[in-house]
């Protein structure tokens, strides 16, 4: 007889905005909504508990999963629930300690909310616990698992347009780690994950303040990945028109349009392949596939794409690119650094001295 599948019960730390009063940059995404309702979703897993000390955002979580287990304290919920699984949905400033804590508590699986650490120090650091209790991290990078986005990276990866040049992005009115984590990480994606070797980072930082840190006005981050492909992330401003992404090879060129969309232009022409009908193109089926592969990692399958080891790596080039801002120089990689600080954050001391 087939032996059943064990079901994970799964909890939250940070419940998000009582109320979703839309987009808007510097926090209230309710990311842990999502969490909740991909947690709904799986035949293996069981959303049992949520801790936020904002009373009011706590409350208002218990009555949408109908979860009777609410806590001030995460610390207080990690001991007394004991849950498998948990989901970190603060900011970045707060992920190191609950990481540390939730391996200390014996905690199975983690799926902690991007951008993923906040200082080159607590590289290491999360990486010695996690080791030391061999609890299971995953960050949702999860535009990998876009079919257009996988696509693209087929196709850059196979040589479609001849060996790779550039990658290129820009986003207007945002940052190099609140939304640019999702995009750096997605360039070491079309780059099969090899080693980045440098990167260059410049920043503009007055008094802007969000999701608990300083945030930059504009900043740029340019890194070449061992292969010779480099990359450039525009963390403000608009760059490449209409198109979310330009992949540069050196006999042609795949552009992506919104995030379902790619156009090839190489010697066969102009070709245009849409995914705007794929079933994987929702943001519920991506967040499923994140969910599945951390099931499928803590029944005793191979560390998934979005694994600690690998996404540690997006973590230290995001890092970097501020490191090399705020010292003035290139950074190679690996990063050795012993700020223990936002890097952003040093330089708004700096700049409004
Ligand atoms: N993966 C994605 O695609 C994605 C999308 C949106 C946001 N995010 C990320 O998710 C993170 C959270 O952002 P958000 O806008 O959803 O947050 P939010 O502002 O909606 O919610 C954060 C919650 O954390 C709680 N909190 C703060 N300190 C706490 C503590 N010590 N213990 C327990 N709870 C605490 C707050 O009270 C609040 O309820 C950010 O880093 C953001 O970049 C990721």
């Amino acid at each position: 007889m087939a032996e059943t599948e064990p079901i994970y019960t799964a909890a939250v730390i940070g419940a998000g905005k009582a109320k979703d009063e839309g987009f808007f940059k510097g926090g209230g995404h309710r990311i842990g909504y999502t969490h909740g309702e991909t947690y709904g979703r799986s035949q293996r897993t069981r959303l049992i508990a949520v801790a936020d000390i904002n009373a009011e955002n706590l409350h208002a979580y218990q009555e949408a999963f109908d979860i009777d287990q609410g806590f001030a304290d995460y610390r207080e919920m990690l001991a007394t629930v004991q849950p498998d699984i948990v989901s970190i949905c603060t900011y970045v400033g707060l992920h190191r300690q609950m990481i540390v804590d939730a391996c200390n508590a014996g905690v199975k699986g983690i799926i902690c909310e991007k951008p993923f650490l906040a200082a080159p120090a607590d590289l290491a650091a999360v990486a010695a616990a996690a080791a030391a209790s061999g609890t299971k991290i995953v960050v949702p990078y999860i535009r990998r698992y876009f079919p257009a986005f996988a696509r693209a990276k087929e196709l850059y990866t196979g040589g479609a347009v001849g060996e790779p040049l550039m990658c290129i992005a820009g986003l207007p009115d945002w940052d190099l780690s609140e939304w640019g984590s999702h995009w750096l990480d997605m360039f070491r994606f079309f780059h099969d994950d090899q080693p980045v070797l440098w990167v260059l980072g410049q920043a503009r930082v007055r008094d802007q303040r969000g999701y608990g840190h300083a945030m930059e006005d504009h900043a740029v981050a340019y890194f070449a990945f061992a292969n010779g492909g480099k990359a450039i992330l525009d963390g403000g401003m608009a760059m490449n028109g209409e198109w979310t992404m330009t992949l540069l090879g050196t006999t042609g060129a795949i552009r992506i349009r919104r995030e379902d969309e790619i156009v090839v232009e190489d010697a066969g022409g102009h070709r245009v392949e849409s995914f705007v009908d794929h079933p994987g193109s929702s943001y519920a089926a991506i967040w499923n596939c994140l969910l599945a592969d951390l099931v499928a990692w803590l029944d005793g399958g191979a560390e998934p794409m979005l694994g600690l080891t690998n996404v540690l790596e997006s973590s230290e080039l995001n890092l970097a690119a501020y490191v090399s801002a705020l010292r003035g120089d290139r950074v190679d990689l690996p990063l050795v650094d012993d700020l223990a600080e936002w890097p952003v954050e040093a330089m708004a001391r700096r700049n409004t001295r």
